[in-house]
């Protein structure tokens, strides 16, 4: 199977700012890449490379073999974008709002307002068509967003941090819509915040700091080296904390870690130290509040990684 989209060494600077010092970035054809990172990465500056919307100051990019700059207009006819700030037009309709991308793409009007309203059905949105978008709730534009980006019949699709600002039901069903696209072929690469949302849609995950890759693979092999899963106890009593200690310690064979007051973490590789820890607690009459097995977060991903937190980098990102 051949490669639906490839960076290589794509550069871009923003005056003093190197918002891109240098990455690769590929996709196989019906495939999920998931774009991992921090605010200010150069997650957005990499995907308006991709869309042709932005040219690199160095290194070259191609989508279905077309080189995004001098074949501009020939790459925006196979990809569909939808950017991370929703690009539809607030005054119109969802229907209105389709159908004039539909005719912006050489569709006739009849042909434009069919697939405006299969895609409207298609995103929930039969209900809420003739309506002005300002009347939509966050859920709806960026389905709308994502509906507009879909008008073209797109091969490569990209999705600039999807499902920011949704809550858990919407996202869900933007995750089953990103899979429905990527069953009818489409390859998709997602810009995500998420480790966990890269988990459960990506074949591949490249994850980005300052502009540069820092870990590349499939869920599983980044989840190994992040160290698997955490274990997360907060005593009721902040009294027992050492003994919560000793007992992660003793089970796991880590070091712990304390991301916040009252709470310890341990890494673990699979469930079965949650079962013993659950046990020893329980034995040595050790009452909690919160208690779970969790994903590693892209901070616990990024400590590993770089031997940071993301948080640290927020002031340099600005
Ligand atoms: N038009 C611009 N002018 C100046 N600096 C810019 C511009 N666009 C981006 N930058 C800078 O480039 C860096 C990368 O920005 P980018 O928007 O690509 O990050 P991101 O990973 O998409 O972040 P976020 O998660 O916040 O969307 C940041 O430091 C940002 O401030
Ligand atoms: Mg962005």
């Amino acid at each position: 199977m051949g490669l639906a989209f490839q960076a290589e060494g794509l550069v871009k600077r923003y005056g003093e700012t190197t918002a891109l010092a240098g990455i690769d970035l590929a996709a196989e054809q019906g495939s999920v890449l998931g774009v991992l990172g921090p605010n200010g990465a150069g997650k957005t500056t990499a995907v308006r490379i991709l869309a042709t919307l932005l040219k690199p100051d160095a290194g070259q990019a191609t989508v279905g073999g077309l080189d995004v700059v001098r074949d501009a207009a020939k790459v925006r006819r196979t990809i569909g974008l939808t950017g991370q700030y929703a690009s539809v037009d607030e005054d119109l309709t969802g229907t209105e709002n389709l159908v004039l991308i539909g005719q912006l793409l050489d569709l006739r009007r009849p042909a434009a307002k069919a697939r405006a309203k299969t895609l409207l059905a298609d995103f929930g949105l039969a209900e809420a068509a003739g309506r002005s978008v300002k009347t939509y709730s966050g859920g709806m534009r960026r389905r709308l967003d994502l509906a507009a980006s879909l008008v073209g019949l797109p091969r490569v699709i990209y999705l600039d941090e999807p499902t920011t600002g949704l809550d858990p039901a919407k996202r869900d069903d933007m995750w089953t819509i990103i899979r429905k696209l990527v069953a009818d072929g489409v390859t998709v690469l997602l810009t995500t915040q998420y480790l966990e949302e890269a988990d459960a849609l990506a074949d591949r995950i490249s994850v980005i700091d300052h502009g540069k890759v820092i870990a590349h693979g499939t869920p599983a092999e980044l989840k190994q080296v992040v160290g698997g899963q955490n274990i997360l106890v907060r005593p009721v009593e902040p009294a027992r904390l050492p003994d919560v200690a000793r007992i992660l310690e003793a089970v796991s064979g880590r070091e712990t870690e304390s991301p916040g007051r009252g709470v310890l973490t341990v890494p673990v590789t699979g469930d079965s130290e949650f079962t013993e820890v659950v046990r020893r607690l329980g034995a040595e009459r050790i009452s909690v509040t919160e208690l779970s097995l969790r994903l590693p977060s892209l901070d616990d991903a990024f400590f590993t990684l770089t031997g940071r937190h993301a948080a640290d980098e927020e002031e340099v990102a600005v």
